[in-house]
């Protein structure tokens, strides 16, 4: 149920108010949105604002079988601070096997090839069942995450999953605004931001960061900056 072609992306300043940034994009979806929730900090940001703007929106959230348990903590604290049905999605149960019992346990560490194939399976098929029938879809990504994430618009159409409108409403926020409004509002946030964790994805894949790192360098470590992308959005 993605927006006609010809409809109109809207094109909010990025600096916008994200409550802003929301209301256009949901007003131009014209249809369900859904928030894609990995239940970081931006995450939770975006989510508290989306409430207020349409409290009917719905949350999904990929399992890949390998996020750590702190995770699964705020998972449940939001469900239970804000009443939402978190709608999981798992990857395919065979898949997952071949690739477990063929290659092991940490196939993703010995190629950008193999990594790509987990990150695939766990996170970027199930990504396109999950975003089935809706007409827009709601990410906390910013732009100082890093440099595949310059082109990013506030609100733009997702080719990549057949048109349908991506909401990026935290665009433009830095780091100390997300913590800033956590705090104020007492969201509940992954333990993991207190031992050195500034960006969280799966566990194998995900490393504190030391004094004066870049907040991503803990996510693929091993690869360079322009490959720290798991296929979830692409230009
Ligand atoms: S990633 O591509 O490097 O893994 P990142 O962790 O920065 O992504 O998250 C960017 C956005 O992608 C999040 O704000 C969220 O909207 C979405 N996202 C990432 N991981 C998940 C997940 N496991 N479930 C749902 N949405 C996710
Ligand atoms: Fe697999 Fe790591 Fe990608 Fe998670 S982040 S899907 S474990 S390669």
């Amino acid at each position: 149920m993605s927006p006609p072609e010809s409809s109109r992306v809207p094109e909010p300043p990025s600096d916008s108010d994200p409550r802003e940034i929301l209301r256009l994009g949901i007003e131009a979806a014209d249809g369900p949105v859904a928030l894609a929730c990995s239940f970081s900090a931006e995450d939770v940001v975006v989510l508290d604002f989306l409430l207020e703007v349409a409290p009917a929106a719905r949350v999904f959230a990929l399992d890949t079988g390998r996020l750590n348990e702190e995770t699964y903590e705020v998972a449940e604290a939001v469900r239970r601070r804000y009443g939402v049905t978190i709608e999981w999605h798992f990857p395919r149960r065979e898949k997952v096997e071949r690739l477990e019992r063929g290659k092991g346990l940490h196939s993703f560490r010995e190629s950008l090839e193999n990594r790509h194939e987990c990150c695939r399976i766990r996170k970027v098929e199930p990504l396109a069942r999950a975003l089935t029938g809706l007409s827009g879809w709601v990410t906390g990504l910013r732009r100082e995450q890093g440099v595949t994430r310059t082109d990013v618009k506030p609100v733009e159409r997702d080719e990549a999953h057949g048109g349908l409108l991506k909401i990026n409403p935290l665009l433009e926020w830095r780091w100390d605004e997300v913590w800033t409004h956590v705090q104020e509002k007492r969201l509940p946030v992954n333990r993991l931001y207190g031992k050195g964790y500034p960006s969280i994805g799966c566990a194998p894949c995900t490393r504190a960061v030391g004094p004066g790192e870049h907040p991503r360098a803990g996510r693929w470590w091993w690869e360079r900056p322009e490959h720290k992308e798991c296929g979830l959005h692409r230009p």
